[in-house]
């Protein structure tokens, strides 16, 4: 049987008579990196809350690390990081003073709080601010610090709330590097996120999540259940690529955008056109230079839930 690190039973939250997160079933593996995706308002904060033991479940059962949250919220916290939506409320505390604060909190020795914040400011790029206050931060430089203060004491679970909402966009490539490096270190790491292209290079896994209900759980390519009929192409001689598809009975469509060939295929044949494509091209001497599906694994199984692309 598969261990989970994060597991939710029936866990629902009510604010007043509004039901915002409803009999959620949560499975998360140990040693995945979770993507927890929806729209604005679907409850992935109202969930992450719950999770963390910042708000109590209307009812519901949590367990972490098979311990009882909120019933046993100090232990499994101690194993646990967990990066808010809001970040750091302690405005008027250095950063390094802060992390420090954040690893006694988890129950470091004050010396291996000290080494670890210094470290982690390095590693976060905060390093040079490190005596600035909290509240002289930019939003993006306190997100980075939210990050090292999740990743004091060395948890074993991670617990983000859209961690890159803020960071610049090679801060947000830094951040997807950091999260695979943790996860090859065998953490396990719950992310919420509106980037689908983010949290396709971060997630093997995903829940998604609409108005309070989860809508689909598991491995991304367990829960694609429509093969794209849809290929980006491009080849050093697109002309001669496109006279090939304007020939064959299984193409449906072949148009060119901006130097990318787009092509659509009958789905009964895509083996068909997988081989024979490829192959004519070699025999021409027509290099392929990009062969894609148009839409990601994780972008058409948002299209079939929500009918939408991109953003969430
Ligand atoms: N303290 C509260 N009292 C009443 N309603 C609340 C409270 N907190 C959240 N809500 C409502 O619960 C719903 C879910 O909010 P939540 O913050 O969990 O959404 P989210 O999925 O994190 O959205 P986003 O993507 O915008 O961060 C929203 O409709 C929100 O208005
Ligand atoms: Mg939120």
């Amino acid at each position: 049987m598969e261990t989970y690190v994060i597991e939710t039973r029936d866990l629902t939250k009510f604010f007043g008579k509004r039901n915002v997160v409803y009999h959620l079933n949560l499975k998360v593996p140990k040693g995945v990196v979770y993507g927890f995706l929806g729209p604005n308002g679907a409850g992935k904060t109202t969930t992450i809350k719950m999770l963390t033991g910042a708000l109590k479940p209307t009812y519901g059962e949590i367990r972490i690390f098979g311990m009882e949250m909120p019933r046993e919220r100090v232990e499994i916290m101690r194993k646990a990081g967990y990066m808010p939506e809001v970040p750091i409320a302690y405005e008027d505390m250095t950063i390094f003073e802060f992390l420090v604060y954040m690893g006694r909190l988890s129950g470091m020795k004050k010396g291996d709080a000290v080494e670890q914040a210094k470290r982690l400011m390095q590693y976060t790029g905060v390093g040079r601010l490190a005596l600035n206050k909290i509240k002289e931060l930019s939003s993006g430089q306190k997100q980075r610090v939210s990050f090292a203060a999740a990743l004091m004491g060395d948890p074993e679970l991670l617990i983000l709330d859209e961690p890159t909402a803020n960071l610049d966009p090679l801060g947000r490539i830094e951040f997807i590097g950091k999260v695979l490096e943790l996860a090859r270190q065998g953490k396990s790491i719950f992310i919420s996120s509106h980037i689908v292209s983010e949290v396709e290079k971060m997630c093997n896994h995903v829940g998604i999540i609409n108005r309070g209900v989860l809508v689909a759980q598991g491995r991304i390519r367990d829960l694609v259940s429509v093969e794209e009929d849809e290929y980006d192409v491009v080849t050093s001689d697109n002309d001669k690529a496109i006279a090939f598809l304007r020939e064959k009975p299984y193409v449906r469509e072949v148009w060119e955008e901006e130097g990318v060939i787009r092509v659509r295929v009958e789905p009964r044949f895509l083996e068909e056109f997988f081989l024979a494509f490829p192959r004519y091209l070699v025999e021409n001497g027509v290099r392929l230079k990009l062969f894609r599906p148009h839409t990601s694994p994780l972008e058409r199984i948002l299209m079939e839930k929500f009918g939408m692309g991109e953003e969430t």
